[in-house]
């Protein structure tokens, strides 16, 4: 369970503050697949840093199955994310010299699997890209690359998913694929998922949709989805 208290973030910058998040209060049980939706600059992005250890808030404070997560160091932050977290984030972060499958070894390795090499081209097999197993990033063509970063993210099992825009950039052929194979790992895995996202039909995926504005959550609803 994720549990968000008075979680704040300020910015300092020529002489004045600009709050960027101001003040959030927010629950996600285990295994609910949430949308977090809203304009342009009001602070979808930084919660999800925020939820991910990757920045630190001003205030507040965010446990992790009881765990106040703002009080770890950068070391306990690494190991937290290795085990419990993926992430899906716009700009893909593949290593450019690693060919695709290098890239999801590299993160199986991270993780300890037993058999890194076999579970990263099963992986790579699901996402589609079981033949650009040794294309380079540069090689691929965007949803490729994006689906490429989905199978890493997937490979530790992660129990908490967090997407920001993943299907952003994508057709729409391809944005449904992503869609499917993060609502399968939602159905199979019980993966806690909370996705970014301006467009309505990738949203309605979900079971509740939280829609932010001026740093704050401004509506918080239950989807079609929210019995199953
Ligand atoms: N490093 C920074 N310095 C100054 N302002 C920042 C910084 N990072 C974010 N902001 C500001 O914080 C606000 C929230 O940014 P954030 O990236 O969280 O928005 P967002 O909801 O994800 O927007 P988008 O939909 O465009 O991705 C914006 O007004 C942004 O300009
Ligand atoms: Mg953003």
């Amino acid at each position: 369970m994720i549990e968000i208290q008075q979680l704040t973030k300020s910015l300092h910058g020529g002489g004045h503050r600009v709050d960027i998040l101001t003040g959030i209060d927010l629950t996600i049980p285990d295994g609910q697949f949430v949308a977090i939706t809203g304009p342009s600059g009001s602070g979808k992005t930084t919660l999800l840093s925020l939820i991910a250890g990757l920045d630190a808030p001003t205030g507040g404070s965010i446990l992790v199955d009881g765990e106040d997560i703002t009080k770890l160091n950068e070391d306990e932050l690494a190991l937290l994310r290795g085990r419990r977290f993926g992430f899906i984030f716009q700009n893909f972060h593949l290593i450019p010299t690693l060919t695709a499958i290098e890239n999801v070894i590299l993160a199986a390795e991270l993780t300890g699997t037993s058999s890194p090499h076999k579970q990263s081209e099963d992986l790579l097999g699901m996402v589609g890209l079981g033949d650009r197993l040794h294309h380079y990033p540069s090689q691929l063509s965007g949803g490729e690359q994006q689906r490429l970063s989905l199978a890493r993210a997937f490979v530790n099992e992660p129990d908490i998913v967090l997407a920001d825009e993943p299907t952003g950039n994508l057709d729409s052929k391809n944005s449904g694929r992503i869609l499917d194979l993060i609502a399968e790992l939602h159905r199979v895995k019980q993966a806690t998922i909370i996705l970014v996202t301006h467009e309505p039909h990738v949203a309605e995926r979900s079971q509740r949709i939280l829609t932010m504005a001026d740093g704050r959550i401004a509506s918080d609803t239950p989807t079609s989805a929210s019995g199953r």
